[in-house]
């Protein structure tokens, strides 16, 4: 492990470029439970009939009561070490972006600035009839939330079923194109589009790189490959060869 880290820590050195792709795998240390490991919200729950556009308007009590629960979880956890040490690197101008897979925001609160969210932020709600922006509490307010004009409050997050936002694609395209070193820090990599980047970034000849628990379908991309747990690699990383 400790020689793949300074594997790491020299590629970051060299890069003019270094892009972060985080998942769910990002959070579990500030206890945020991922979708597919053994312990994650898809062993628990159906995806589809709990986090998809048609559970929203068929299945809507359990649909919200899903969302309220993750928004508790959300609203319990704060960024961890891991996060901070994003932002630190940023700041140091050693990355500069994220493309976060995650809702949860803890990037943001860790201090980063160039955060990409692909699939929307549980930190807001709208309107699907008017579009009308909400602060996510308002699907504490009442069983199936409706807005003043009628139309259902949707979380702000992208739901099975549904496109991601066309303007953080565009943007996600422009940072992983440019990237030098992208690296993959939790993700199964199982969702499209997103699980598309990691390839267009060894495409346009970035070096890749997965810190991940598990192994993923694409772990024969990476040139580097780091098992174990993305607070932990991280803060191994920063100490022995980042910290000013
Ligand atoms: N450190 C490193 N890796 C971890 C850690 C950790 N502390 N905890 C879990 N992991 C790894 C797991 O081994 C797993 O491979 O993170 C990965 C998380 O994969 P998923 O649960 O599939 O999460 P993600 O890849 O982000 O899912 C993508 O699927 O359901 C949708 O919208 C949801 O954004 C999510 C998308």
């Amino acid at each position: 492990m400790e020689d793949k880290i300074k594997t790491l820590a020299e590629w970051i050195k060299d890069s003019t470029y270094t892009v972060v792709f985080t998942g769910a795998g990002m959070s579990t240390e500030a206890g945020i439970p991922d979708f597919r490991s053994k312990t994650g919200l898809w062993k628990k729950y159906d995806p589809i009939k709990m986090a998809s556009v048609d559970a929203m308007h068929n299945n809507s009590r359990e649909f919200y009561e899903f969302y309220r629960t993750r928004l508790k979880t959300l609203s319990d956890a704060q960024p961890h070490k891991g996060h901070k040490i994003l932002a630190e690197l940023e700041t140091q101008g050693m990355i500069q972006a994220i493309i976060t897979q995650n809702v949860d925001g803890l990037h943001h609160r860790a201090g980063s600035k160039r955060v990409i969210e692909l699939h929307g932020t549980l930190r807001e709600a709208e309107c699907i009839k008017c579009g009308r922006i909400y602060e996510a509490d308002v699907l504490e307010k009442s069983d199936i939330p409706k807005c003043k004009c009628g139309g259902l409050i949707k979380p702000g997050v992208i739901l099975f079923g549904e496109m991601l936002p066309a303007e953080a694609l565009r943007q996600a395209d422009l940072e992983t194109r440019r990237s030098h070193l992208f690296i993959v820090i939790g993700s199964s990599l199982e969702v499209s589009p997103a699980n598309y980047f990691p390839l267009q970034a060894k495409h346009t000849g970035a070096k890749l790189v997965f810190i991940n628990l598990d192994p993923t379908d694409m772990d024969d991309h990476a040139d580097l490959l780091i098992r174990g747990k993305a607070g932990e690699v991280l803060e191994k990383l920063f100490i022995t060869y980042f910290r000013s």
